[in-house]
């Protein structure tokens, strides 16, 4: 470890002596976290950092040849014969590499969760409408119910931050693990970038702390390479990593026919998109830029460019992500390779609490007064060979609940998880009541455990089941009702 004299010699090469101002006050303890934290950075990356996004930055530049993407429909009512042969076709390729251990799921919930207003971990949030069940809870049944139907191990890998990891690993051993092989439930912790003042300097979070963030879900890569997940996925021959975030209760956490889609294409990184609700909707877009296509956030495109349309009056860039991708493993072993993964650094500023250097006491700024340093995991997309777009349907695989109010809030995901079940009763056959308006009049909520999609409902449901108005139904991971 790093001794007093070595840290200060890096950090005055680097001008950031200050943040040892305290260090004489500290107690051995934390004098040796702040010591392991100085070490822990590497100066002249931060350098590099600090001249172009904090001192120098330069507006974000808009290429001016943005094409929509080619995107391989869903199918619905409309789709074409070609299109549901592909999805058939997808779906068995998928299976393949299901009952061949090759698939792992991949789970980001490394973010701080600020805008929901939860304490704690955002997986731990209870989210469905009869039972409760948490986000991890939900995730865990979907994996296991997809493993119990190839009858191979779907390992399952999480990503936490340094702030979250310890009550995250709590909450899976107080489940125990949703019935999953504990050794197939693999933490991965990201890194950290320190926030950076607007004149610079590194900010003390406390005396002996710097204040650091998560280094955006993009660390995700680096962090399955550096935790080792990346070589446990080669031993336990995974090809293909299917992933998802934290926030979404009906992602489809594994689905064979994006899985075989992927494969087929032989893409190296895929992603799902779905039709745009409002052309000014607070997804990424998907466009394509010198033959490359990349995910533009929401805040980046112009409004002109969010609105246009074509001829025929529809959005031009009308594919929105919902953050589902599928990577191979040989991918992310390559972008990864020598440890470090080279995606755009994004800047944000950000009110980061932190020690006053002159006067020793916490200052919680009114106004942004740091810069945050973020990496995408969508970036990763302009880098692969080959890439594959695959679209969904929103009320079937996107209602996430990120506010605490509002728009993608728990309200909004409830009513979208009850239609979704409705939905799904109603086309196998059993009757669901609803009001003079044609909404749902129950509170419907069935267990990943007995179906995960539509078509596991409609092979298995009884359509002589009957569902009474206003009250609580839930189907049971045995197709019982009532119950957890
Ligand atoms: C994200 C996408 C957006 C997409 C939308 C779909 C970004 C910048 N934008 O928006 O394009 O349309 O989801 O829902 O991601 N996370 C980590 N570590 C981090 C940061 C985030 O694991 O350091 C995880 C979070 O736990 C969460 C996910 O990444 O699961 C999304 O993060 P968030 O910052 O909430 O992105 P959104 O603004 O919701």
């Amino acid at each position: 470890m790093f001794d007093i004299a070595t840290a200060k010699e890096v950090l005055k090469r680097h001008g950031q002596e200050h943040v040892l101002k305290f260090y004489d006050e500290l107690d051995d303890e934390h004098r040796k976290l702040l010591l392991r934290q100085i070490e822990g950075l590497d100066f002249d990356m931060l350098d590099g950092f600090i001249e172009q996004y904090v001192l120098n930055p330069k507006p974000l530049e808009i290429p001016t040849k943005l094409d929509p993407p080619e995107v391989v429909p869903a199918v619905c009512g409309r789709a074409d014969e070609a299109t549901i042969a592909l999805h058939a076709e997808a779906k068995t390729r998928g299976e393949e590499l299901l009952a061949a251990g090759k698939v792992a799921a991949f789970t980001v919930a490394g973010g701080q969760g600020t805008r929901l207003g939860y304490e704690g971990p955002k997986g731990c949030f209870d989210v469905t409408p009869v039972v409760k069940k948490s986000l991890f809870r939900v995730f865990a049944e979907q994996i296991r119910a997809a493993a119990i139907r190839c009858g191979e191990t779907i390992p399952w890998y999480i990503l936490t931050s340094p702030v979250n990891d310890i009550p995250t690993q709590a909450y899976f051993r107080q489940n125990d693990f949703w019935g999953f092989d504990p050794k197939d439930v693999i933490f991965v912790q990201q890194g950290t970038l320190p926030a950076i003042g607007f004149d610079g300097k590194l900010l003390l979070a406390r005396k002996y702390r710097l204040a650091v963030s998560p280094d955006g879900h993009g660390g995700s890569l680096t962090a399955l390479r550096r935790s080792g997940a990346l070589d446990d996925m080669k031993s336990r021959g995974i090809e293909v990593i299917s992933y998802f975030q934290v926030d979404n209760p009906i992602v489809r956490a594994i689905d064979p026919v994006f899985i075989g889609l992927h494969s087929l294409q032989s893409a190296e990184m895929s992603a799902k998109c779905v039709a745009k609700c409002d052309p000014l909707e607070k997804v990424g877009n998907f466009c394509v830029v010198d033959g490359k296509v990349c995910v533009i956030e929401y805040s980046d495109l112009p409004d002109e460019l969010a609105m246009a349309c074509n001829d025929d009056g529809r959005l031009k860039f009308s594919a929105g992500s919902i953050a589902i991708h599928v990577f191979s493993r040989d991918f992310v072993e390559r972008l990864t390779d020598g440890g470090l993964c080279q995606l755009p650094i994004h800047r944000a500023e950000k009110k980061v609490p932190h020690i006053d250097i002159t006067t020793g006491e916490q200052v919680l700024p009114p106004a942004p007064n740091a810069v945050k340093l973020e990496m995408f995991v969508f970036d990763a997309m302009q880098l692969a060979k080959n890439t594959v777009i695959l679209e969904t349907l929103r009320e079937e695989e996107f209602s996430p609940v990120k506010n605490a109010e509002g728009t993608d809030s728990l309200v909004t995901s409830l009513h979208d998880q009850i239609r979704r079940a409705a939905g799904w009763l109603e086309r196998a056959g059993v009757p669901v009541p609803r009001d003079a308006n044609g909404q749902v009049a129950a509170a419907l909520e069935i267990s990943p455990l007995f179906a995960d999609s539509e078509e596991s409902l409609t092979e298995k449901a009884d359509p002589s089941i009957s569902i009474t108005p206003g009250q609580n139904f839930y189907l049971g991971s045995k197709g019982q009702i009532g119950g957890a």
